[in-house]
């Protein structure tokens, strides 16, 4: 039986800030940023947007043609920037959404890997239920202390997908390749808003993560680098998608950059969106490949600090670019209809939180979209859906 991604959405922010006007902030050359970093912009959430308005937005996308809500019983929130210690971000999407109360709701953690336990954990699942039909919404919000080399590659997305028997899109395939280490690589401890990394050794960690989940995948499946047609990349910035494929070539000792260049249209716009990193550069691949990929083996790396790495493959189903294609647009307009702020601006978003920890506010409605967070009432959170 094929189990697998059935369906799939991506939002990110209605703010966006150049990193040109970073640069020139701090007095750096921008090339460092562009060619350096390989990276050109980063999509900033005002104070009404959080990871849960984020994943409402690319739920509703990935639900479009969903007639039987009822089946999904599964909803997973894969997260490292979660709005509460205790309650899932996935309960308030669980009312917004208006899911089937029969559903197991819970939230999943372990740095930017959790999306991808998540999608593990939904494929056993549906295995032994094939009925079964699960959401997996993985929504992110990057953020490092300002004035540290992480800076430049802040940013923010979600991408939901549902999981399901028969799928649309991708066929996960049964083995894959796990390399888990104690780390300190980066980190962030509940009372910081901020993460803190030790970059050079995150970046080191990764490529020694990556060559050993390969190692262990190959062994599971009998597969080899010539079997697997592209590569999507945890891509914290453009980048490290390119440091690792050079990992992944000079380990096999092959040349083909091919493999990579098509997942790579949408991170330098967007920025880190952790958990969902992943899954934009699958969209990226599957809406800008110029070829029919139907048919194709597509390896995924997913990289999670402190620290997990996994090499798994999934096969793209005929009839992928049905729901891709009309995806790819929404997603361009998402990118182009983003206002462009200043580091002003870029500045009070980053801040707004600071002067209300534990207070109660009304959020200054910036949002466009659907779902916006009020504010916050008696440390509850209150969330707005416009046209309800
Ligand atoms: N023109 C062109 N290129 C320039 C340049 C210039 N004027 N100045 C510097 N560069 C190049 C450098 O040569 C370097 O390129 P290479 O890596 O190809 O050699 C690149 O720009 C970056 O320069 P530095 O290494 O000096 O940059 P840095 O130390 O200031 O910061 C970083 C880089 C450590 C990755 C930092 O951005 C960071 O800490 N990022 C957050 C952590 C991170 O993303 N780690 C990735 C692995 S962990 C992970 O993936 C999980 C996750 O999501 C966080």
């Amino acid at each position: 039986m094929k189990i697998g991604i059935d369906s799939i959405g991506f939002q990110t922010a209605g703010y966006v800030f150049q990193l040109s006007e970073l640069a020139k902030q701090y007095g750096i050359d921008p090339a460092k940023y562009e060619h350096g970093l390989m990276q050109k912009q980063m999509s900033v959430a005002s104070p009404d947007e959080d990871v849960v308005t984020l994943g409402y937005g690319a739920a509703k996308q990935a639900l479009y043609d969903c007639d039987d809500v009822e089946s999904i019983k599964l909803l997973i929130f894969a997260t490292e920037t979660g709005v509460d210690q205790s309650k899932s971000a996935g309960m308030h999407l669980h009312r917004f959404l208006k899911l089937n109360p029969n559903c197991r709701v819970f939230e999943l953690k372990q740095a930017c890997y959790a999306s991808s336990a998540a999608l593990q954990l939904s494929v056993s699942m549906i295995r032994s239920d094939p009925k079964l039909k699960a959401l997996i919404i993985a929504s992110d919000i990057a953020k490092y202390g300002s004035g540290t080399p992480g800076e430049p590659t802040q940013g923010c997305g979600s991408v939901a997908m549902i999981v399901s028997a028969n799928p649309k899109i991708m066929e996960i395939e049964p083995y894959s390749g796990v390399w888990s280490a104690d780390e300190n690589d980066f980190w962030r401890p509940c009372y910081s808003e901020v993460a803190f990394v030790d970059g050079k050794h995150s970046v080191q960690l990764y490529l020694s993560h990556l060559g050993n989940a390969w190692g262990n995948y190959k062994r599971q499946s009998g597969l080899s680098f010539a079997d697997i047609d592209q590569v999507c990349y945890h891509t914290p910035f453009s980048k490290m998608a390119i440091k690792a494929h050079n990992e992944l070539t000079r380990l096999n000792e092959v040349e083909c950059n091919e493999k990579v260049n098509s997942t790579l249209h949408y991170t330098p716009y967007i920025g880190n969106c952790y958990t969902a990193a992943l899954y934009v550069c699958l969209l990226s691949m599957l809406g800008n490949s110029g070829v029919d990929v139907s048919g194709k083996r597509v390896g995924m790396f997913a990289y999670g600090s402190g620290s997990v790495g996994e090499f798994f493959s999934g096969i793209v189903q005929n009839g992928y670019k049905q729901r891709i294609e009309p995806l790819s647009g929404s997603i361009q307009e998402a990118l182009t209809s983003r206002k462009i702020i200043g580091f002003d601006k870029f500045r009070e978003f980053y801040n707004f939180w600071n002067d209300y920890r534990g207070a109660d506010v009304l959020t200054p409605a910036y949002s466009k979209n659907k779902l916006r967070l009020k504010g916050i009432t008696e440390h509850k959170r209150v969330y707005e859906l416009k046209d309800a």
